[in-house]
């Protein structure tokens, strides 16, 4: 069974693990770790209670009415199984709790199965932000989600 956490000092390094795993420029454990008390932070992850590894990752950084979602990431051996999306579909809930009615993203511009998950949940493409990532340098696809 999956189960769905909010950050906290007991999944955080699992966290940081997957962002080590997933990203050139992951966030470090003291980088996630200053967003467990950051109010306008709502980061969250799932883990297997089978094996008790963290498998999922995905936080939001909330300004008034807009979310910046960030830190999507699944580990390897367990996508395509909607994980990323049932996530996200939590995020969005607990976003909405808090008065969130707009969320956005960044993703590189040729990260295709990225591109197609938030598509698939309902995100249009808005632009490019050229240069935006480094390490290696490329094009961000930008992406929001209005809803009421
Ligand atoms: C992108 C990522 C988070 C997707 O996680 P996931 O749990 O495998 O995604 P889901 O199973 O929830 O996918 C939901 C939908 O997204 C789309 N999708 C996801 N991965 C895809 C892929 N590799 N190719 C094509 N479509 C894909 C599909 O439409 C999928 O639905 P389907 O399986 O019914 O066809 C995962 O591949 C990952 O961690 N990648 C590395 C980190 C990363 O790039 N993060 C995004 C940074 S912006």
């Amino acid at each position: 069974m999956f189960v769905y956490e909010k950050m906290n000092e007991d999944n955080v390094s699992g966290m940081a693990l997957l962002e080590k795993e997933n990203f050139t420029d992951g966030w470090s454990l003291e980088s996630l770790k200053e967003e467990i008390n950051n109010p306008d932070a709502l980061y969250m992850c799932v883990r297997d209670d089978e094996n008790g590894r963290i498998i999922a990752s995905a936080g939001m950084i909330i300004s008034f009415e807009t979310a910046d979602i960030m830190n999507v990431s699944v580990d390897k051996e367990y996508r395509r199984r909607n994980i990323a999306r049932n996530l996200l579909l939590k995020l969005f809930e607990e976003g909405r709790k808090k008065g969130v009615t707009e969320f956005t993203l960044e993703v590189r511009q040729g990260n295709d199965a990225a591109r197609k998950l938030y598509e698939k949940l309902g995100f249009s493409y808005a632009g490019t932000r050229p240069g935006f990532y480094s390490n290696p340098k490329e094009d961000a696809a930008i992406y929001w989600l209005k809803s009421n």
